[in-house]
């Protein structure tokens, strides 16, 4: 299955493309969490992507486009895949639309302020797992981090970009027929097992 999870900041992209890659056995790639690794890495890459993402910016699409690129033709891609962050702009969907099919869209639809309370209160495991100190909090001992995007004004720049750009990508794949919206605000194993609907309904349709 090729996959697209699309969602405003903190919509739940990452908590479920977590739960969907394993069941699945398809790659999670976060075009956020790749961009994040070139950042820990300091490399030339993320030391541009660091200056973008402190300011809540999107970087530039062909440099998102040669990452993408790179990325599809590597081994574990080759039974389906699940973007998380890509693409964001319509230039993004519309190249992936000439290097790939994409079978089902799937938008996490949530209200504004829950998006700024579950972004403030997001922590990070090292191992990569996500909590909330509002609503999942760490088991006591675990040590977490913030992002360094988590603060409120650079979320204000991030959901404000989003609204601008979103519209466009989301009236391209609902003309392909493989749109579909669902909330992303309900709680979190409701927001899964509706996800979970759809895509044994895509399994089902082949
Ligand atoms: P990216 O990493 O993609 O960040 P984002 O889109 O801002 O999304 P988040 O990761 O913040 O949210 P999420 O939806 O994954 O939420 P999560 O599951 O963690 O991008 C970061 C930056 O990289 C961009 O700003 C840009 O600079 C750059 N970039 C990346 N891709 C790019 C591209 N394609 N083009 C250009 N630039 C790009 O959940 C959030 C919190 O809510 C967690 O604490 C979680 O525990 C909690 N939560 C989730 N679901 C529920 C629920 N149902 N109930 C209660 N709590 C919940
Ligand atoms: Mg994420």
């Amino acid at each position: 299955m090729n996959l697209i999870l699309m969602g405003a900041p903190g919509a739940g992209k990452g908590t479920h493309a977590k739960d969907i890659s394993k069941q699945f056995s398809i790659p999670h790639i976060s075009t956020g969490d790749i961009l994040r690794e070139e950042v820990a890495k300091g490399s030339e890459l993320g030391k541009t992507a660091k200056s973008y993402m402190d300011e809540g910016k999107l970087l530039p699409d062909d440099i998102i486009i040669e990452i993408i690129k790179g990325r599809l033709q590597e081994d574990d891609c080759k039974n389906g895949y699940l973007f998380d962050g890509f693409p964001r702009t319509l230039v993004q969907a519309q190249k992936l639309d000439t290097i790939s099919r994409i079978e089902s869209v799937i938008y996490l639809k949530c209200d504004d302020d829950i998006l700024i309370k579950r972004l403030t209160g997001r922590r990070i495991a090292e191992d990569g797992r996500i909590y909330n100190i509002y609503f999942d909090p760490p088991p006591e001992g675990i040590k977490t981090y913030q992002r360094d995007d988590d603060n409120e004004e650079t979320i204000r720049e991030r959901l404000r970009i989003f609204y601008d750009t979103f519209t466009p990508i989301m009236e391209f794949y609902k003309k392909k027929n493989n749109f579909h919206e669902i909330r992303g605000d309900e709680d979190r194993t409701v927001v899964y097992e509706n996800i979970l609907s759809i895509l044994k309904n895509i399994q089902k349709g082949r």
